[in-house]
């Protein structure tokens, strides 16, 4: 069966119909195909007789996931599904949803997977589901079988901090280092630093995967020059704050990629649930100013403005509250009569680069020893 068109799926469908045949619909961009992927493909057409794919074309994969993916054009993803014994016909799509071909198509039965609930569904998608009367199931996802965990492990070898498989078996060393996930926004100076600190040895960790709500975000460009996965989350339509949807891809990312501890490094969104209830305890933070005092956005500049003569950085665990989580180490920084708003930035962001490794390293002497899984 060749790549459909929305019309020619559309036919198929009724074809099926007239001999009481039903049509499962799903999509997605199935970038690196893995055994969650089989395995949810062969659910989804259980459900029905036929399975659909609408698969994500190169460009609204871009869109999502950030340039350096797709890493298989459209055509190649197409072809591998289509030998999947699950997978009946595919159609491609450019659009950001797939309103449009589920009304076109209108498909008896809808599957999605992964980290989905029924609220979490785009609610054009759903509303255009219940008006053509669709069937909707949520599939399980196969924990930590994901396209993200693949890319980690396979930037596993190239990463001189890593012991490789040959050298070294769980029996025979049993520790591991501990996996960040790192979040960020912008620059990434804090990151590169925690970088530096990592192969000096200073910093016992590797980075497994780093994740931004700014496509254009310098951090995605460092991890991409070392080899380590990086992704642009979409954080929704609000310019501030970080969605629902946003909140349950940044916490299976980063359990999938089989991360320990978050890093905010220059991160300006709020985290909620799942991501605090998941990573409870093991969220941390830097921050511009001398917590309590000034927490929010541009806290050097609140400081500068308020007149106070010294101010600092602030390394704390995340909680619930804006920037009032447990703290974990501080340094104070004065601010001189003749400074500029910048002086006191640029001076608190190299007290920043001196604290944040330290902090982060004494942090995960408490939370370790990390064990090989077996
Ligand atoms: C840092 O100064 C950090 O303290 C601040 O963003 C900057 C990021 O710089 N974080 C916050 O204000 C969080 N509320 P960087 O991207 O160069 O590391």
């Amino acid at each position: 069966m060749p790549v459909l068109t929305a019309a020619e799926a559309a036919a198929w469908r009724q074809n099926l119909a007239a001999s009481g045949r039903r049509v499962v619909f799903t999509s997605g961009c199935f970038d690196i195909l893995h055994a969650g992927h089989v395995r949810y493909l062969a659910q989804a057409k259980g459900l029905g007789d036929a399975l659909l794919v609408a698969l994500n074309s190169d460009s609204s994969v871009r869109q999502i996931k950030g340039p350096a993916r797709p890493v298989n054009s459209e055509d190649d993803r197409a072809e591998v599904l289509l030998g999947l014994e699950s997978v009946d016909a595919i159609v491609i799509f450019d659009e950001p949803r797939t309103t449009g071909l589920i009304e076109t198509i209108q498909p008896q039965i809808f599957a999605k997977g992964g980290d989905y609930t029924l609220d979490s569904l785009n609610p054009e998608e759903l509303a255009a589901l219940r008006s053509i009367g669709a069937e909707i199931h949520i599939l399980p996802e196969l924990k930590g079988r994901s396209t993200t965990a693949t890319l980690a492990r396979m930037a596993l070898p190239e990463n001189p901090t890593t012991p490789s498989a040959s050298s070294s078996s769980p029996q025979s060393n049993p520790s591991r280092l501990p996996r960040l996930g790192v979040l960020g926004s912008g620059e990434g100076s804090n990151f590169g630093v925690l970088l530096d600190a990592i192969d000096a040895g200073t910093l016992k960790a590797e980075v497994a995967l780093v994740l931004s709500d700014n496509p254009g975000a310098k951090i995605l460009d460092r991890a991409h020059a070392r080899g380590i996965p990086a992704e642009w989350i979409n954080p929704g339509d609000h310019p501030n704050r970080f969605s629902a949807e946003a909140q349950q891809a940044v916490s299976g990312q980063f359990r999938a990629a089989g991360c320990d501890l978050i890093v905010c490094a220059g991160f300006m969104r709020r985290l909620k649930d799942p991501v605090l209830s998941d990573f409870a305890g093991r969220i941390v933070n830097i921050h511009p100013s001398l917590l309590p005092a000034f927490p929010g956005r541009s806290a050097w500049a609140q400081a500068f403005e308020a007149k106070v003569p010294e101010t600092g950085c602030t390394v704390h665990l995340i909680d619930v509250g804006i920037d009032t989580g447990p703290i974990l180490a501080q340094t104070k920084v004065p601010i001189l009569p003749e400074d500029t708003v910048d002086d006191v930035r640029r001076r608190i962001q190299s007290a920043e680069h001196a604290l944040f490794p330290q902090a982060i390293g004494d942090l995960l002497k408490t939370l370790g020893p990390f064990r090989a899984l077996a």
